[in-house]
């Protein structure tokens, strides 16, 4: 039977990088169903609210979902609950997705695109499983009180449920499993109580159930300095939604590009998945056509993986993207000068 992908190309490059995902999706898996909707800047526009039950029904009914990004400055000044990202969040949240795989992997033919050196970049492999439904992203309190002049103030909440830690734990434990074996626990136990718990659980649980792969725990300032000096001693990186959000895209950059880094987003059992790049809708680059394709076409190839049973078709995509990168092909972000789409023929020539 055939499968159907909801497209949600959202906002700025969005649009760009998810037509060309599509036209690989096309070639690669032609009996796909698809299925298009409004999410972000788009859904407010067109109907006043960044996320709309509609749209929430159709991610959640179909067999997976391929979003662009969110967001841009014609909305940064709406009230918190009208901006684009929070249709994202809702989105994730109502789709329950909470693992959230960002795989940063260099393609050999791009060593010499990232800004550290080629001896500290060659053969890099690492997975990060950031948290994504909870957190301080999610917790409760929080506000913004404005007016009170110096004692006007805003804060949220930092929360994890033992629940929330143990379910993503789980997902890296087995991650971890079919890769290199080792998962770094990431958190600021030394400052954070939220931190704490995150370190005390993960340990417990992997006393419980994890014996068979190995743990470790770093503070996230640590990591992020660790990541930079000696990136390949990671194999995957467990961490909650912040520090999550800001280790994937400093490890975006060791692969030489942030247009380069995929996304999966994963619930239990047959949840659909959810797919995005995890770069943002490059407002400073949209509408020019020079957008790099390939975190959009990886996340396609993350959904067929993950989410539509045709693992052998992910290995090919794969594969041509390393064969396009190995043959040349490079946007301006890596140094090149090929279009969006030109980018996208020179995969689906690979392919
Ligand atoms: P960004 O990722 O959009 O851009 C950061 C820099 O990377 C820019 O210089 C941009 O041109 C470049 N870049 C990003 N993707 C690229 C690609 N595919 N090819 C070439 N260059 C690329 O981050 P930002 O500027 O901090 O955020 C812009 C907007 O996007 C904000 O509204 C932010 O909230 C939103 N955002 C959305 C998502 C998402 O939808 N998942 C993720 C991050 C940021
Ligand atoms: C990401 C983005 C989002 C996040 C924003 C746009 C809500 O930065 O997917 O990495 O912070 O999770
Ligand atoms: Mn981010």
């Amino acid at each position: 039977m055939s499968k159907t992908l909801l497209l949600l190309p959202g906002d700025g490059i969005g649009p760009e990088v998810v037509a060309e995902a599509r036209r690989v999706a096309e070639q690669i898996i032609p009996d796909l169903k698809f299925e298009d909707g409004l999410i972000g800047g788009a859904s407010i526009d067109a109907h006043g609210e960044p996320l709309t039950v509609d749209t929430l029904v159709k991610a959640k009914s179909s067999d997976a979902v391929l979003l662009g990004a969110v967001g841009g400055p014609k909305w940064v000044d709406a009230e918190r609950h009208l901006r684009p990202e929070m249709g994202l969040l809702q989105l994730r949240k109502g789709m329950d997705v909470f693992a959230n795989l960002r795989p940063a992997f260099c393609f050999p033919a791009l060593v010499d695109a990232s800004s550290l050196k080629r001896e500290i970049i060659e053969g890099l492999d690492i997975m990060i499983v950031r948290e994504l439904t909870s957190g301080v992203y999610f917790g409760e309190p929080r506000g913004y009180e404005r007016g009170i002049g110096d004692n006007s103030f805003g804060y949220e909440t930092s929360r994890y449920t033992a629940g929330e830690i143990k379910r993503v734990a789980r997902v890296a434990f087995d991650i971890a499993r079919g890769r290199g074996g080792e998962v770094c626990s990431v958190e600021k136990s030394n400052v954070m109580e939220s931190g704490l718990f995150w370190r005390e659980t993960v340990t417990a649980l992997h006393e419980a159930e994890g014996k068979d792969v190995r743990l470790r725990h770093l503070y996230a300032d640590a990591c992020a300095m660790e990541l930079v000096r000696q990136p390949k001693q990671f194999d995957t990186i467990l961490a909650g939604n912040l520090f999550g959000d800001i280790l994937s895209d400093e490890a975006a950059m060791l692969t030489g590009s942030i247009g380069m880094l995929p996304s999966a987003s994963l619930g239990i059992g047959g949840v659909p998945g959810l797919y995005e790049p995890v770069h943002g809708s490059a407002p400073d680059i949209a509408g020019q056509g020079i957008a790099n394709p390939c975190a959009a076409i990886l996340s396609l190839e993350m959904a067929l993986r993950w989410s539509l049973g045709e693992a052998d078709l992910a290995d090919q995509l794969f594969a041509a993207v390393g064969k396009a990168l190995d043959a040349g092909a490079r946007t301006q972000d890596l140094g090149g000068s090929l279009s969006t789409s030109e980018m996208g023929d020179a995969i689906i020539a690979a392919l």
